[in-house]
């Protein structure tokens, strides 16, 4: 792949050493650009027909580029506005019922923790959280659905494989907003039900866009949350009018042009150099990270081949407010000793040079 032609393309790497795609993407300015087209002709010619006609072209071609990164097929990828968003659908869909156990990791993302403990609250479900390793082991008879990250947000780790293994009764929900578009995934290979990720994040995409994929037998268990306009087959039959039978019932109520057109160019930008190399790139990238920071005594928190590097830094919170003021973007994580780095394809060594250099 052409790796600087790749980084030309972000304008933020003209000044910033940007290392934060875990939180958001850096934006290609081709994002832009086609928001911008497509705003302007909606300004100058109105939304009519053609504008309407429109978005249901750029639906279908967003959805055929999701279906790509996780290896799934468009009819089974509904559009989100976020990796929460669908993983909201998800528990609240499912018919889970007082008494029903959701087994889950014990240090997950609050986009997944929300909607579980809503399920709690609302539902009557018991929340059981376990070390993400530990959840194979740790299903239960009463154990209606696992949710847990495909990789963790906070270490980068893996989620086990032996997650595939389970019953086909127990349907897995992966939170992959730190998967899609950083490392391979295969929906199939996963084993899972539900793949919930984001747009903005690793697919370089506008806040707002995002994909859940479902598994074509659990898409008939899965009640449809808000069946409005977009999610009926023939909207023009008032009463009587029914969901669609693929994953388009659980699309987003709205999701505009200008999202959909950048969401969709910020996609191209990355998959025009490869995925294989993408993924290549970024997990070798933040391996040489981890290395490097190990080398300065640095404790960094057990990983797998992903694009997330968590270490040890005192006083996370001001170390990313001293770093930002350097032109350098990381993260602090809430609640732990961590500083993280999301390292992307669009990164170099420069990146790290500078970040390892200011720290
Ligand atoms: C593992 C994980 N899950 C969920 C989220 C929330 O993502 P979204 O804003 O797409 O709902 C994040 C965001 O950082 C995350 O890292």
């Amino acid at each position: 792949m052409d790796a600087a032609a790749l980084r030309a393309q972000y304008p933020v790497f003209e000044s910033v050493a940007y290392l934060n795609a875990g939180t958001c993407g850096p934006l290609p300015a081709a994002a832009l650009r086609a928001a911008a087209d497509s705003g302007l002709a909606a300004a100058e010619q109105g939304r009519g027909k053609a504008y309407f006609e429109r978005m249901y072209e750029v639906r279908d071609a967003l959805r055929a580029a999701y279906a790509g990164v996780v290896g799934g097929r468009p009819e089974d990828v509904a559009l989100t506005t976020a990796t929460s968003d669908g993983m909201a659908a998800v528990l609240s869909g499912l018919g889970l019922r007082r008494g029903d156990e959701v087994l889950t990791a014990d240090d997950e993302h609050p986009g997944l923790y929300g909607p579980l403990a809503a399920a709690r609250e609302q539902l009557g479900v018991d929340v059981r959280a376990v070390p993400l390793a530990d959840i194979p082991d740790a299903v239960s008879p009463r154990t209606r659905l696992v949710a847990c990250s495909h990789v963790s947000w906070i270490s980068g780790a893996l989620a086990p494989t032996a997650l595939a293994e389970l019953s086909e009764d127990v349907p897995v929900l992966l939170d992959g907003a730190q998967g899609a578009g950083a490392v391979p995934v295969d929906v199939a290979a996963l084993g899972c039900a539900f793949y919930a990720a984001a747009g903005q994040k690793w697919l370089c995409g506008p806040v707002g866009t995002g994909l859940l994929w479902v598994a074509p037998r659990w898409r008939e268990r899965l009640s449809v949350r808000t069946p409005t306009y977009l999610n009926l087959s023939v909207p023009s039959d008032g009463l009587r009018a029914l969901a669609w039978q693929d994953a388009r019932a659980l699309d987003a109520p709205a999701l505009s042009n200008e999202a959909m057109l950048a969401a969709l160019a910020a996609h191209d930008v990355l998959a025009e150099q490869g995925w294989p190399e993408v993924h290549d790139r970024a997990t070798g990238l933040a391996a040489r990270l981890a290395e490097r920071l190990r080398a300065t005594g640095r404790a960094v928190a057990p990983r797998d081949a992903t694009t997330l590097v968590a270490w040890e830094q005192p006083d996370p919170d001001a170390a990313a407010a001293r770093l930002a003021a350097a032109g350098i973007t990381v993260r602090p994580l809430p609640g732990t000793p961590f500083l993280r780095a999301s390292v992307g394809a669009w990164n170099d060594e420069s990146d790290l040079d500078r970040l390892l250099r200011a720290l």
